[in-house]
C-alpha cells in the first residue's frame, strides 16, 4: 500500500498543463482493436488504469509500444477474444473492450464485472444493447459469453444515458451491417472524442456530444494518428486545489467550454475564474461561501466525478451547503475520512449536507476510490500539520503526476514509504 505525505497549509501559485483524459483514451484504445491496422495515439496520460488496458491489448495478441505519452497499437496481430478475469476485477471499465471484440471479430468473453466501492454498477444497459444488435449472448459462472454471429444496426433507446453503454454500442456499431441509431445517448464530452477518432479511422458516425447517435456501419477501417483531449475532471481537481489553499493558479491545455458546470459552482463559492479558450485561471476568494445545492447529473449537469473534490472544498466554506449525488448509489466513501480530518458531514441516504468549519486538521486517512482519494489528498493541502493519505493506489488509476504537479504548486507533498 502506497502513500502520500502532505505538509498541509501552503498557499499554491503558479502554472500547470492539464494530461490526457483518462475516460476518453480508455474507449479509444479499446478501439484500436477494431482497425486490425496501426494506430498512434498521442498525449496520453501516465496513470495505472492505461497500463491496465495496455495489458489487457497485448492478451489479446496486439504489439502496444510506449514512448513517453505515445502510444502504437497493432492490432493485426489478436488471436484471442477473452479479457482475464483479474484485468476486469482491476479496472471495471475494461468492459469497453467487449463492444470492440464482438466489432471485429463477432465474438468475445469477459468476467462480470459485478460491484465497485461506487455500488452495484450493472451492464445490463450494455448486454442489451448487443442482443438488440443480434449477438448472441451468455452469461455463465460469472462470465459473459458471446458466441460468433453477425451484428446488425439497431435503433437502441437508453434508460439511462450512460456513458460506458454509448461507448461500447458506439464500438460495436461501427462495423456492424446497416444504421445503429442511439437514444438517450450520454454526452460527455469524451463521447465526442471516441466518435472523432473512430471518424479519423474511416468510421460514419453523426451526433457524438448530443442524445442522439447515428452510426452507419462500414466495411473496414485504417490506420490512424489522433491526439486525446484534455481531462476535465483533473482540471478540476486542481483548480479546488487552488481555491482550497486560498491560492492563484493557471492550467493550460484545458477545454473551458467542458468546464462550465464546475467553474460556475467555484464562482459560486466566491473564486474569481477566467477563462482563455485553452487556459483557465482561478484566484481563491479571503473565505468560501456555501452553496445550496450541487446535484450530480449526466453532462452537461455538474459531474459525479467532482463530487468529492467538491465535498473537501465546502467542509471549508462559511455556511451549510448541500450535495445530492444521483448518479451512483454509494459515492459517500470519502465522507467519513472527511470528517477523521475535522469536517463537519451528515449523511442521508442520496444528501450529504456539509457545515463548514473554520479549519481541517491532519490525519491519517484511507482512499478507498480514486476521486475519494483525489479530494482527501485536497483537504490535505489546507489541513493544519501532516495528512497521510494511504491506499494512494485508487488516486493512480486516474491522476498521473499530482504529486508533482501540486510540488509545482508549491505544495510540501510526498510520496510515502510502502506499507
Ligand atoms: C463513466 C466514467 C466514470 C463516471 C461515469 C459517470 C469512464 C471510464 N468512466 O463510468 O468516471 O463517473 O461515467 O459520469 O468513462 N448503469 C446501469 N446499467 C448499465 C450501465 C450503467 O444501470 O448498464 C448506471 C450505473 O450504475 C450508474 C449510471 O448508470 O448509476 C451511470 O453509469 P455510466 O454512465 O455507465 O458510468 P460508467 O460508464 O461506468
Amino acid at each position: 500500500m502506497t502513500s502520500y505525505i502532505i505538509e498541509g497549509g501552503k498557499r499554491l501559485e503558479g502554472e500547470v498543463c492539464i494530461d490526457g483524459a483518462k475516460n476518453a483514451v480508455l474507449p479509444i484504445i479499446a478501439a484500436t482493436i477494431l482497425s486490425g491496422k496501426e494506430s498512434i495515439i498521442h498525449n496520453c496520460p501516465n496513470i495505472s488504469d492505461l497500463d491496465t488496458m495496455i495489458e489487457i491489448l497485448r492478451e489479446l495478441g496486439c504489439r502496444v509500444t510506449r514512448n513517453n505519452k505515445t502510444l502504437i497499437i497493432d492490432s493485426s496481430s489478436i488471436d484471442r477474444y477473452e479479457v482475464p478475469d483479474r484485468l476486469v476485477r482491476k479496472m471495471r471499465s475494461s468492459i469497453i473492450v467487449l463492444g470492440a471484440l464482438l466489432g471485429r471479430f463477432k465474438q468475445g468473453q469477459v468476467s462480470y464485472p459485478g460491484g465497485c466501492p461506487l455500488g452495484a454498477r450493472p451492464i445490463d444497459l450494455h448486454i442489451k444493447a448487443f442482443k438488440d444488435m443480434g449477438a448472441c449472448i451468455v452469461e455463465d459462472h460469472g462470465f459473459i459469453i458471446c458466441k460468433e454471429r453477425q451484428l446488425r444496426g439497431a435503433k437502441i433507446y437508453l434508460d439511462f444515458p450512460s456513458v460506458g453503454a454509448t461507448e461500447n454500442i458506439m464500438l460495436a456499431g461501427v462495423l456492424a451491417q446497416g444504421t445503429t441509431i442511439i437514444y438517450n445517448a450520454a454526452k460527455e464530452p469524451e463521447i465526442k472524442d471516441l466518435q472523432d477518432f473512430l471518424n479519423a479511422m474511416g468510421a460514419k458516425i453523426k451526433g457524438g456530444g448530443s442524445d442522439t447517435i447515428i452510426i452507419e456501419g462500414v466495411e473496414s477501417l485504417d490506420r490512424v494518428e489522433y491526439t486525446v483531449m484534455p481531462d476535465r475532471i483533473i482540471a478540476g481537481t486542481y483548480l479546488i486545489a487552488g481555491a482550497i489553499t486560498g491560492g492563484e493558479i493557471s492550467l493550460t491545455n484545458v477545454n473551458c467550454s467542458q468546464m462550465r458546470a464546475i467553474t460556475s459552482k467555484l464562482r459560486e463559492v466566491g473564486c474569481n475564474v477566467c477563462e482563455d479558450k485553452d487556459k483557465i485561471h482561478i484566484r481563491a476568494p479571503q473565505s468560501l461561501k456555501s452553496v445550496d445545492l450541487i446535484r450530480t447529473q449526466p453532462y452537461p449537469g455538474f459531474p459525479t466525478d467532482m463530487q468529492a473534490q467538491f465535498m473537501a472544498l465546502l467542509s471549508l466554506a462559511e455556511g451549510t451547503s448541500i450535495i445530492l449525488e444521483t448518479v451512483f448509489e454509494s459515492r459517500y466513501k470519502h465522507a467519513k475520512e472527511l470528517i477523521r480530518l475535522g469536517a463537519n458531514i451528515q449523511l442521508e441516504e442520496r444528501t450529504a449536507i456539509i457545515k463548514g468549519v473554520n479549519q481541517l486538521q491532519g490525519a491519517t486517512v484511507e482512499a478507498s476510490d480514486l476521486r475519494g482519494g483525489a479530494a482527501l489528498v485536497l483537504a490535505g493541502l489546507a489541513a493544519e500539520g501532516v495528512t497521510t493519505v494511504t491506499n494512494t493506489e485508487h488516486i493512480k488509476r486516474g491522476y498521473g503526476s499530482l504529486v508533482s504537479d501540486m510540488s509545482l504548486l508549491g505544495a510540501n507533498i510526498y510520496k510515502g514509504e510502502n506499507m
